[in-house]
């Protein structure tokens, strides 16, 4: 990413700041550092006022961050980041700074009281994350190759599923070449079969595919740090009246989640777009999860759709639309796409087909 979008997101970021009567903020939470710095390691933190920008870490990350961090002051060292920030910030007393309510520790917050007993800590909830959640163009070109990779990399896979081969066996399939193709997974591959696929979440394990199972395949790519997200479910060997009746209503359910959604929209009743089809047809009890989420440098993200969300759709928000049925004991089918958010619907990334695909 370019000097200017970080020059942008500073500014944004000002700009939030300013709304809430803060004087600056300190960020800890990593992926909110790497958003607005650029840097990628696993400890730093910035502190960022209405006119200056400064970065901490420690010394594994001397030239690492001097080729990453954008339009920072960087203070590396051995110290806490609390002592250097103390040392080289200048704050003065009196005024407000902002921290990551979400993230900060009892004992952290406890510290920077201690460093800093005369400034006043103000809680913040979700700052940067509500700038990180509308993507510009180069994120979402990196959204677009992780869908890519993740379409290709099915495309690849799924002829390897064959009556008596493992779920881990095609995990392990998927994760390999997420990595010969993009960063690698964006999580760790679903690939839950006949009773499994009734578990949302399930982990992949030694279970063998057999006729009649379902096979609930979510697995993604991350490509330049961001994740894509996909679910398709194929049957194995035969699909009864049972499989096809399931699978059409969360097919239908999916497509009424991707033509309703549009900036504008509450997250509340994007999600009661998948969730009313799926209650019309009697399989409201088995739809144990809300619609979707956004995608970014994280795989959950800002916003939630969900029954309880607050949020509302914004343009170049990136979104999954991912609802299921899952019959406990029997099986689950879910299909997951990811979008991105318009001003008048939304443009669906995967190219996977979504009909329902029966392998021999
Ligand atoms: N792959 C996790 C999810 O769909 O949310
Ligand atoms: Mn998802
Ligand atoms: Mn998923």
């Amino acid at each position: 990413m370019s000097n200017l979008i970080y020059a942008n997101r500073l500014e944004r970021l000002k700009e939030s700041l300013s709304k809430q009567n803060l004087d600056g903020i300190y960020i800890t939470n990593l992926t909110n550092v790497r958003y607005i710095s650029g840097f990628t390691g696993s400890a730093g933190s910035c502190l960022v006022t209405m006119d200056s920008q400064h970065f901490f870490s420690d010394g594994r990350y001397l030239t690492q961050s001097k080729s990453e961090v954008k339009g920072f002051q960087c203070f590396i060292g051995n110290e806490s980041h609390l002592k250097m920030m103390a040392n080289n910030s200048g704050l003065i007393s009196g005024i407000s700074i902002g921290f990551e309510s979400d993230f900060v520790s009892v004992n952290l917050f406890e510290n920077m009281k201690k460093a800093f007993p005369k400034i006043q800590w103000e809680k913040t909830n979700r700052m940067v994350e509500e700038l990180a959640a509308v993507k510009d163009e180069q994120e979402l070109d990196a959204l677009r190759t992780a869908v890519e990779i993740t379409d290709q990399v099915y495309k690849e896979v799924l002829p390897m599923i064959k009556v008596g081969v493992t779920e881990k066996e095609i995990a392990n399939e998927l994760s390999f070449r997420y990595r010969a193709y993009g960063d690698g997974e964006a999580y760790s591959p679903i690939v839950a079969t006949g009773s499994n696929s009734a578990l949302p979440h399930a982990v992949a394990g030694e279970r063998t595919f057999a006729k009649g199972d379902f096979i609930v395949i979510d697995a993604a790519a991350k490509y330049a740090g961001y994740h894509a997200d996909m679910t398709r479910t194929p049957v194995v060997g035969r699909a009864t009246d049972r499989h096809r009746e399931i699978y059409d209503i969360v097919k239908e359910a999916q497509q009424k989640g991707l033509d309703g959604v549009k900036a504008g929209l509450s997250c509340k009743d994007a999600d009661a777009l998948t969730r009313n089809h799926i209650d019309g047809a009697g399989y409201g009890e088995y739809y144990i999860h809300s619609t979707g989420h956004g995608l970014g440098l994280e795989i959950h993200t800002m916003p939630r759709l969900s029954a309880v969300s607050q949020d509302v759709l914004k343009e170049n928000y990136v979104v999954t639309i991912e609802p299921g049925i899952y019959i406990p004991e029997w099986g689950g089918v879910r299909i997951e796409d990811d979008v991105i958010i318009q001003k008048d619907g939304c443009e669906v990334l995967n190219q996977t087909s979504k009909e329902l695909m029966i392998l021999n």
